[in-house]
């Protein structure tokens, strides 16, 4: 397979879940999806959920960068519990290929059937060895091949191929090549077509800039971290056992330590932690030596640490209650 940079961008497809005007999930508008996101407890911005809507509507992939612990891959698994599509994940690192991504032989059990042929006095025809039964399907052609494997399922699968800045670029060809057609060649056996597109969510936590060319195919939307409100709102659903003081002050102190010059500023999965903890702890409200000893759940950089001690706890406390009052 190659990359190629001059590839259209897919297009809409005609199929059922496609035609203009059709509902898709039952999805009219925006709020649909806002509203069906947050059933399965995800709290979306109206920019977050325009690119989740159009994504589902013009079938296109979702490319999400943010900083760490924002909901980048929850995206996804939120997507696959609401509409009932398989979750294929592919959880992307340096090095990765084909073999891993695609699909692979399974040589063994190919030698195991040759062994077993040619010990019953058969022949073995060759072509029987690269047949179905023999290949090995990863997650970019089970998203694809779909249909084959699961005959009657309605919704298709969500394909979250995640952290794709780790992979290298010749990974992204891959990629390129799968996502402008929702094809997957198989030299041994033919071409594999989804005729329902999965859905596809791509992050990227942008150790790397992603290629212009998958970007391309893709719709964007940066993940920024939540406002006061919709961190506590997000508190309110994820962490239900907090008591309602605490997450206020939670998620007030959360907004004040952003604003400090962090290396790794703490993601929505390190607020959730970090008022769990503080819960755990028997904290109804935050103290001064309640944030020292439980630092640890939101600051995982030591210098970090020591900055945000340099410029006072008491100052984080007194921040946090200001905003929350
Ligand atoms: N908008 C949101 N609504 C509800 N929960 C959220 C939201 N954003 C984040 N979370 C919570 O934060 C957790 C972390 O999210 P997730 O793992 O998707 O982050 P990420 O951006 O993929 O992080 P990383 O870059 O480290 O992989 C989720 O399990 C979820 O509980
Ligand atoms: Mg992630």
């Amino acid at each position: 397979m190659c990359s190629s940079a001059d590839h259209d961008p897919p297009q809409p497809r005609s199929s059922a879940h496609s035609r203009p005007g059709s509902t898709i999930f039952g999805v009219e508008t925006v709020d649909d999806v806002r509203a069906a996101l947050a059933e399965h407890e995800y709290l979306a911005d109206e920019g977050l959920a325009t690119a989740v809507f159009l994504a589902i509507r013009l079938q296109r992939p979702l490319l999400l960068e943010g900083e760490a612990g924002v909901g980048k891959t929850e995206v996804a698994k939120v997507l696959a519990r609401w509409t009932g599509g398989e979750l294929v994940r592919l959880q992307c690192y340096e090095g990765i290929d084909a073999a891993q991504a695609v699909y692979e032989w399974d040589y063994s059990r190919q030698l195991l059937h040759l062994r077993a042929v040619e010990a019953g006095g058969g022949e073995v025809v060759e072509d029987e060895l690269y047949s179905e039964k023999f290949l090995v399907k990863r997650p970019l052609l089970r998203a694809i091949a779909y249909e084959h494997d699961t005959l009657g399922a309605s919704a298709p699968p969500v394909l979250l191929v995640d952290e794709v800045d780790r992979a290298d670029d010749e990974f992204e060809a891959f990629l390129l090549e799968i996502l402008s057609d929702y094809t997957v060649t198989v030299p041994e056996l033919g071409t594999f077509h989804a005729s329902v597109p999965p859905l596809v969510v791509v992050t990227s936590n942008r150790t790397r800039d992603v290629h212009d060319a998958l970007k391309r195919r893709c719709l964007y939307h940066w993940i920024g971290h939540p406002d006061f409100e919709r961190e506590l709102a997000i508190l309110r659903v994820r962490a239900p056992e907090v008591p309602e003081a605490l997450a206020h002050q939670v998620a007030a102190a959360v907004q004040a330590l952003r604003e400090l010059d962090l290396y790794k500023p703490p993601g929505v999965a390190e607020t959730i932690d970090w008022a769990n903890a503080l819960a755990a702890l028997g904290q109804t409200e935050i103290d001064e030596h309640a944030v020292g000893v439980t630092l640890g759940t939101i600051l995982k950089y030591r210098e970090d640490q020591e900055r945000t001690r340099a410029q006072g706890l008491d100052r984080v406390v007194q921040s946090a209650m200001e905003r929350s009052a």
